[in-house]
């Protein structure tokens, strides 16, 4: 079988009438136009999720909320400062990153008792961050916060 297809080369035919092409003129070189390689599945991703993963972006000390912010059973998620507390039981509160640990995004919602990333479905535990679902090879980092009186702060 010769399935090979054969790409036709436009020769980069830059003499469009009327607008101006910004590149050189004078489109006479035989620059090897190469056409866009096909990716087929299975190439490595690449998902360039821009913000390098931020390390300790979280200064310390800033007040994040109020206790009764935090729902019992439940949890809040700080997008500024990536991270998440969760109160699984009265008067318990914990920290942990907001960066899931599978690709990167930040985690959005809590709900069920689990932290839960919108990219690919990872779910962590609010009482551990351990991983209930989902992609992410482990668990969330834990983010130490502090309980002063009502308000919640990190470090
Ligand atoms: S980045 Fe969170 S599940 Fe993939």
């Amino acid at each position: 079988m010769h399935a090979r297809r054969r790409t036709v080369l436009t020769a980069g035919a830059a003499g469009a009438a009327g607008l101006v092409t910004a590149c050189g003129s004078s489109g006479d070189g035989d620059t090897g136009a190469a056409s866009a390689p096909k990716t087929s599945r299975g190439a490595t991703p690449s998902t360039g999720t821009g913000k390098a993963s931020a390390a300790g972006s979280a200064p310390r000390g800033e007040a994040l909320a109020k206790t009764s912010d935090i729902p019992v059973g439940g949890g809040k998620v700080f997008e500024e400062q990536e991270v998440v507390v969760t109160q699984p039981e009265q008067g318990e509160f914990k920290g942990f990153s907001a960066i899931c640990t599978h690709k990167g995004c930040t985690v959005v919602s809590v709900s069920d008792g689990t932290i839960n990333c919108p990219c690919h479905g990872s779910r962590y535990r609010i009482t551990d961050a351990a991983v209930v679902a989902g992609p992410a090879p482990r668990p969330l980092a834990a983010e130490p916060i502090t309980v002063t009186g009502d308000t919640i702060r990190l470090g």
